[in-house]
């Protein structure tokens, strides 16, 4: 696996991969700490034909004030050997002053589905999100780019920017990896003490029993209180616990064929996030 650092190096490693054989090239953007719901993504796009580069850029601007940004997990040297293992063909190592000129002036403000849930309660974080991918896009200029519907909403943010810019990439997904017991694999994961690990598993379990409930004719609104409820009992602090269409995340009193179950709670300073359709 070919590293690059500098804009230069990157040149080069993508001029070596569009001269390849397969079927283009491939962008799976990551922020480190590496774990099996990371790797499927680079393992999907191989399968899809793909040469594949993955990004690690533990990116400021989508951290808002205390948050994690300066004790977010970083371990380069593990993340290459599992990028190199799942047959990823380059990574994409910039540091800030690479990534961010130091005079840069331009950033990328999604509305529509960036308002709500996340956009809301991390105010800045989809625009900070938004302006890297772009970067990223405009750096390596992929044929394709990869996310994880782990983030749901960050996905829906991406293909609006997407679309409403022309850029010329397709936006592909990848369903969300589960630990056994149903947790979400997550690189925050591990700030979680064991007993906080115990209890994580209740919010997919909460999401799993909301579903049955509205496909069985609840009231949403009924439905999605007695939830929340449950998650407090369990000792989660919920953000929110919201039906939503699965494109706008806009909220939604009746599930329909289009919609999203939505989900952020936090067990002391950790936050979860988790979706699933109904
Ligand atoms: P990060 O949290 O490192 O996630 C990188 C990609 O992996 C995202 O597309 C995310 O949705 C996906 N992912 C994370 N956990 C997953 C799981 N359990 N199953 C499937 N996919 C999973 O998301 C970001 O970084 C950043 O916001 C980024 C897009 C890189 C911009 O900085």
């Amino acid at each position: 696996m070919q590293i690059a650092r500098t804009h230069a190096q990157l040149g080069a490693v993508r001029a070596a991969l569009a001269a390849s054989r397969r079927g283009g090239v491939a962008l799976v953007p990551t922020m480190g700490a590496l774990h099996d719901g990371h790797i499927s993504l680079v393992r999907a796009a191989r399968e899809a034909g793909y040469e594949v580069i993955a990004s690690i850029f533990v990116n400021p601007t989508q951290f808002g004030p205390g948050e994690d940004f300066s004790r977010y997990p970083r371990d380069e040297g593990a993340d290459c050997a599992m990028l190199e293992a799942a047959g990823c063909r380059a990574a994409w190592l910039p540091d800030v002053a690479t990534m961010y000129p130091p005079d840069a002036a331009t950033a990328i403000e999604v509305g529509g589905p960036a308002r709500l849930w996340e956009g809301a309660m991390r105010p800045g974080h989809f625009r900070g999100v938004a302006t890297v991918v772009a970067t990223l896009f405009g750096q390596v200029r992929p044929d394709s780019a990869w996310f994880g519907e782990k983030d749901w909403q960050q996905v829906q943010v991406i293909r609006r920017m997407v679309r409403d810019l022309l850029l010329p990439v397709a936006i592909e997904t990848a369903p969300t990896w589960r630990e056994a017991d149903g947790l979400a694999m997550s690189s925050r994961n591990r700030y979680l003490s064991v007993d906080d690990r115990a209890r994580a598993p209740a919010l997919f379990r909460a999401l799993e029993t909301v579903k049955r409930r509205l496909r069985a004719g609840d009231a949403v609104a009924d439905v999605l209180e007695a939830a929340s409820a449950s998650l407090t009992q369990t000792g989660f602090t919920v953000d929110y616990l919201a039906l939503v269409d699965h494109a706008t995340l806009e909220p939604l009193d009746q599930i329909g064929p289009d919609c999203r179950l939505v989900a952020a709670a936090r067990l002391e300073t950790t936050r979860l996030l988790d979706n699933i359709a109904v």
